[in-house]
């Protein structure tokens, strides 16, 4: 097939994403990767659309915290109002001629003066100062004037998400499946998780979808983290498990992979990394959950690992360290990743500063995993531009009940897509 300028009599459509159970084949369009038209399908469909991953409240935890949060390719901020404590998102331009309000990456504050002209706003959005006022008379509306917040505004345990649709369904039914996973991660902190301060910001040159593949993708992990598998086991880490486990549908194309950690874990699973001296202190962290959680849902906690992926770019990874992912693209070629490390709000020092290691030992800009992946990515983004072949296959597993190293995860991921951007989703070509 190949893609030609025709007048619209002559064109016929094709879906971007190829599904036929019946020959085991699932199939997506390369387009999806390159193609300026689709990214545009996207960020009307899709991302103004679905709930988006603003923040954690633990990050703004005191009223007049405020973090400057761009979500859907448009400036938002999230601050806790001093006067009602709720957290709010608001869009971050100012309601006279539209400069950007919240300038600073995050801090704290009672009120944000803008900029340009000087006008001022409190930290529930309201206006509250205009330089010669006036001028303008007794009729100038304050409440009109007030910041405007995002259309739909919800948290989950924590997790602040917005959307840009007002008729969008509620976050909680929006999450479905994936909200029993992230009870798992509060709730094994007592419920107070917090976002250590600090992120890892950064480009690849790929398109936004390959990474939201390659998180929830487990049998990339052997051949491409090689020198990590390495490492561990020259250490003393026993891998003659492998990385096995499955994959759950969660709905609404959200997904997980669940496999038996390999690894150690901060929070409750020993390995030769952390060193001898955190083996008693690990056990009575384990003991302490089985206590609380009971022994079935302690051994899911402490020793099991949970990729998971919520669509459309968020990603909470519970695996040697509890991370979340969040990535947008600027282009088809093109995405800014932000990663967060979270832990329980008030650990103890020492478990903080193994917790830290371990998180950028494997998943840092600089550690064994993310340089990995990033080449992974840019390399499959540089052999698009070769041309010559028109679709990525993502069959493995059809002929059977797919595996955790099978490509199920990916169909998940694929088929919201391809719901969500209807016929944007589509391809024109000359027949
Ligand atoms: S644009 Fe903000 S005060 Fe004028
Ligand atoms: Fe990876």
């Amino acid at each position: 097939m190949t893609l030609v300028d025709h007048t619209p009599s002559q064109l016929a459509e094709f879906p971007l994403v190829d599904e036929d159970p019946e020959h085991h084949r699932f199939r997506v369009h390369r387009d999806t990767m390159t193609s300026e038209r689709v990214l545009k399908g996207e960020l009307e469909r899709i991302f103004q659309r679905c709930w988006l991953y603003v923040g954690h409240e633990s990050e703004v935890r005191n009223p007049g915290d405020y973090v400057r949060r761009p979500i859907g390719n448009r400036p938002v901020f999230m601050v806790r109002g001093v006067k009602s404590g709720m957290v709010h998102v608001f869009h971050n331009t100012c309601t006279h001629r539209g400069a950007v309000v919240c300038r600073q990456k995050s801090g704290n504050t009672k009120v944000f003066q803008c900029f340009y002209h000087a006008w001022t706003f409190d930290s529930e959005g309201q206006l509250k100062g205009v330089p010669g006022r006036e001028a303008y008379g007794e009729k100038l509306d304050f409440d009109a004037l007030a910041l405007k917040p995002v259309a739909r505004v919800e948290s989950y345990r924590g997790f602040v998400f917005a959307c840009f649709d007002p008729g969008v369904q509620s976050l909680v039914d929006y999450l479905a499946g994936a909200r029993e996973y992230l009870d798992l991660i509060v709730d094994s902190a007592d419920g107070d998780m917090e976002i250590i301060k600090g992120t890892n910001e950064y480009c690849i040159d790929a398109n936004w979808k390959l990474l939201a593949e390659n998180s929830v993708d487990g049998y990339h992990a052997l051949p491409t983290h090689d020198t990590y598998f390495k490492y561990l086991v020259a250490l003393g880490t026993n891998l003659s498990g492998g990385v096995a486990g499955t994959s759950r549908d969660l709905g609404n194309g959200h997904v997980v992979l669940e496999y038996g950690a390999p690894w150690g874990r901060p929070i409750a699973k020993w390995e030769p990394l952390f060193g001898e001296h955190a083996r008693d202190e690990i056990a009575a962290l384990r003991a302490n959950l089985v206590a609380k959680h009971g022994e079935a849902r302690a051994a899911r906690m402490a020793d099991t690992n949970r990729n998971m992926l919520i669509f459309p770019n968020l990603v909470v990874n519970d695996i040697m360290a509890v991370t979340v992912r969040t990535f947008m693209p600027t282009s088809p070629g093109r995405m800014d990743v932000t990663a967060w490390e979270m832990a329980p709000h008030g650990e103890l020092p020492q478990l903080r500063q193994r917790r830290l290691d371990s998180f950028l030992t494997f998943l840092g800009p600089a550690g064994f995993a993310t340089p990995d992946d990033v080449e992974a990515l840019e390399s499959c983004q540089q052999g698009f531009n070769s041309g010559g072949v028109e679709w990525n296959d993502i069959s493995r597993g059809m002929a059977r009940e797919p595996h955790g190293d099978d490509e199920a995860q990916m169909r998940v991921f694929w088929r919201r897509w391809a719901r969500q951007m209807g016929s944007a989703g589509y391809l024109e070509v000359g027949r």
